[in-house]
Order: structure tokens, then C-alpha cells, then sequence
């Protein structure tokens, strides 16, 4: 087998670099060790800004998002019970939609299934070959035979765990990290949201998030700690966490209901740099992750897509290799400011020790958001969409 693009991995950046490259007629075909059930069966966030609606309404694939989306003109901050909102209308003239990732990871398998564009599910021990030669070269095993594709080139989109990372030599890449000693217990419930605008709590028991996917489905999270077992956690038990930590109005206005999905996510900053490797791209979770606090996982994922495809696109249509050459640095330089802004949301929120010098700190610093116009528009600022 021959294509232009080999990309490793199906989820969102994967699906959708595969559909711009489609857009602009350059082959590629992905190859996903899951299959197409599994992968969307994963519940993941659903906050997304301008720019990438804007990325997937250029693939294509933006119909049922404008209209099942719900657009959000601002956020609410609950701290020790007293809720505070910031506008990004206001502060930004800017808004974000909600809109969960499983969604557009479906919207994306059925434009490509349209397209006729190949994607190989259960395509197991996927192994790079000469990624720093003129011949890169994709070997597997499906259907019980083993496979080789050749390329130009080869896009890494397998996430954190993949193997395109992996395949890199050690000497090559350097990785920065931060692993936050908790994690995000997570319930998706057919019940109305608490709040029509999203809720991060800041609470002596524990950070919370309130947010939603419709006008009847919600999903909630409670930071929980790192070794918890999912079995301990019967509905009653996460609704009895989740409601002393909202305000009045919340534990008002809080429906309670069985959860159709219950998870948990280590919280996490990690950033492999660089993320071009001879005529290997890494993009997405394979190169960096950040903690969801900030919403920016799906977020920075589309921006490294962006400017992948505008490369390849650039490289095949304008004979230029100035986007290749520059997709890492680029990336990184968006990576680090999301970074940035994922890691102190969460120093910001979560309650991370019993330090009660942290604690105090913490307080001030949101009192500081909360007062200052200045501090107010850079957090909405980021929040809605960083620069590029
Ligand atoms: N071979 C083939 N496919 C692989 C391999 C492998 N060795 N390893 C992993 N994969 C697949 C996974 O099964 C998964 O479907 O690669 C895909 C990677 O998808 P994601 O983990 O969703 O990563 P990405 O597409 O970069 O999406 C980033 O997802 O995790 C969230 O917060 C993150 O919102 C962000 C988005
Ligand atoms: C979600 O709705 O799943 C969600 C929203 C905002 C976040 C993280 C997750 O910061």
C-alpha cells in the first residue's frame, strides 16, 4: 500500500487532519488499534472554541454542532459558596460552545466514511520505520495479516499512550511534566444542568465542575484522589460529594438522577518537545497533554491540526517546506501558553494539600480575578481562545 499521509490514530486530530488533507485531495489513511465503537464510547470534554469550530466547519463537519451546540457567552466561578461571573461577551466579544468531543469525534467518522477516505480499525502492533529517511514506512497487523504502508509522511495523532512518541530516539526529544496528585471523578446524567452556564467550584472539600452537553444531559465532575477505585463511587455517593461544595442556588437547583457514565482522569501537564522528527509530526495528546481545567485538550489539538494540514497543504500544492519546517515551533509556542493557562486554573481550584499557605493564596489570587477588570479580561481572554 502507498499514500501520502500515513496517520497513527483516530481520535480527533487524527479524524480531523485526515479530512483536511482529504479536502485538499492528499491521500492519507489511518490506522486505529481500537475499534470505531471503542472509540466512541469514550466520554471526554466538551468545551470548544472559535477557532476550532471555525477548523471543523472548513472540514466540513460543522453542521450538527451549530445546531445541537450550545454557545456560551460567559463562565461562573463558585468559591466557598459565593458564585462569580466572568463575560467573555463583555471582556472578549467572543463566546465558546459546548459541545462534547464524542460528538465531534462521530461528526468526523461520518464525514469521512462519506468521503470514502480509508481508516483501519483493530490495527494492532503499528511500528515506524525510517521516519528520518526518504522512505518512511508503517508496518501492522489486521486481519490477522501483517501490513506495510509506505509514505511521505507520517502524522503521530495515537495520544499519550501511542507509539508514535515512542518511536522517536531518546536523544531526540525532550519531555517536560507535571503530575497532579489527584484526579477528576466524572458523571454523565440525564438530568438538567444546575446552572445554563458552566460552574468551576473552588471549596475547602474539593474543587467541582458543573457542566453539561444539552438542556437535559449533565455532566458533572469532583477532584478525587489518585488511587480511587470507581467501585467505591454509587451515584448517591458522588451526588452527596458534589452538593455541599455548590452554593445555595446550586444545591437548590441540583437534579440528581443514575449516571449513564462514571470516570476517572489523573490530571496531568506534560509536553514532549520538538514535535517534528524528519518526516515524523507528532499533534495532539501524543505530543503534550494539560490538565481539562482549562478546556484546552481538543482545543490545542485542533491548533496543532491547523497548522499540520496548512504544511502539508503548503508542501504539496505550493512546492514550500517553510510550514513543515516551522509546524514545531509554532505548536509549541500555542502548547506552552495553553499550558500555562491549564496549570493555573488548576493550582487555582483544586484543593491540592493541606497547606493552609496555599489555601490563603489561593483565595487571594481569586479575589484579585474577580476585582480586577485587567485580571478578568486575561482569563477570558484565554479561556475563549488563545492566539496563535
Ligand atoms: N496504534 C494505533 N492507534 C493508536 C495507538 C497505536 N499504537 N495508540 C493509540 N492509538 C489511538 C487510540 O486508540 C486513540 O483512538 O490513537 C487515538 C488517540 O486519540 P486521543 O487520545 O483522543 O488523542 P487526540 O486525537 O490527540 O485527541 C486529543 O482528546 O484526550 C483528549 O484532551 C484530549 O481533547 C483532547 C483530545
Ligand atoms: C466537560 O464538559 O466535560 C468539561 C468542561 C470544562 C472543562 C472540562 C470538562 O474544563
Amino acid at each position: 500500500m502507498r499514500t501520502q499521509v500515513a496517520i497513527i490514530g483516530a481520535g480527533p486530530s487524527g479524524l480531523l487532519l485526515g479530512q483536511l488533507l482529504h479536502k485538499h485531495g492528499i491521500d492519507n489513511v489511518i490506522l486505529e488499534r481500537q475499534t470505531g465503537e471503542y472509540v466512541l464510547s469514550r466520554i471526554r470534554a466538551g468545551v470548544i472554541e472559535q477557532t476550532t469550530i471555525d477548523l471543523l466547519d472548513e472540514a466540513g463537519v460543522g453542521a450538527r454542532m451549530h445546531e445541537e451546540g450550545l454557545v456560551h457567552d460567559g463562565v461562573q466561578i463558585c468559591v466557598d459558596g459565593v458564585r462569580h461571573r466572568i463575560s467573555f461577551k463583555e471582556m472578549t466579544g467572543k463566546a465558546v460552545m459546548v459541545y462534547g468531543q464524542t460528538e465531534i469525534t462521530r461528526d468526523l467518522m461520518d464525514g469521512r466514511a462519506a468521503a470514502g477516505a480509508p481508516t483501519i480499525y483493530a490495527a494492532y502492533d503499528v511500528s515506524l520505520h525510517d521516519i528520518f529517511g526518504e522512505t518512511p514506512t508503517v508496518t501492522f497487523r489486521a486481519d490477522g495479516k501483517t501490513q506495510e504502508i509506505a509514505c511521505d509522511f507520517i502524522a503521530g495523532c495515537d495520544g499519550f499512550h501511542g507509539v508514535s512518541r515512542k518511536s522517536v530516539p531518546p536523544n531526540a526529544i525532550a519531555t517536560h511534566e507535571r503530575v497532579y496528585p489527584l484526579g477528576w471523578l466524572g458523571v454523565l446524567s440525564e438530568t438538567p444542568p444546575v446552572s445554563e452556564e458552566l460552574i468551576y467550584v473552588r471549596h475547602p472539600l474539593g474543587f467541582a465542575l458543573c457542566s453539561m452537553r444539552s438542556p437535559t444531559r449533565s455532566r458533572y465532575y469532583i477532584q478525587c484522589g489518585l488511587a480511587e477505585d470507581i467501585d467505591a463511587w454509587p451515584d448517591e455517593r458522588f451526588w452527596e460529594e458534589l452538593r455541599p461544595r455548590l452554593d445555595d442556588e446550586g444545591r437548590q437547583r441540583l437534579v440528581t438522577g443514575p449516571s449513564i457514565e462514571k470516570s476517572i482522569a489523573p490530571l496531568r501537564s506534560f509536553v514532549a518537545e520538538p514535535m517534528r522528527f524528519g518526516q515524523l509530526f507528532l499533534a495532539g495528546d501524543a505530543a503534550h497533554i494539560v490538565p481539562p481545567t482549562g478546556a484546552k485538550g481538543l482545543n490545542l489539538a485542533a491548533s496543532d491540526v491547523r497548522l499540520l494540514s496548512q504544511a502539508l497543504v503548503e508542501h504539496y500544492a505550493e512546492k514550500s517546506d517553510a510550514g513543515i519546517a516551522h509546524y514545531s515551533s509554532r505548536a509549541l509556542a500555542r502548547v506552552w501558553k495553553a499550558e500555562r493557562f491549564s496549570w493555573w486554573m488548576t493550582t487555582l481550584l483544586h484543593k491540592l494539600s493541606d497547606d493552609s499557605f496555599e489555601q490563603k493564596i489561593q483565595l487571594a489570587e481569586l479575589h484579585y480575578l474577580f476585582r480586577s477588570q485587567a485580571a478578568a479580561t486575561v482569563f477570558a481572554e484565554n479561556y475563549v481562545g488563545l492566539p496563535f
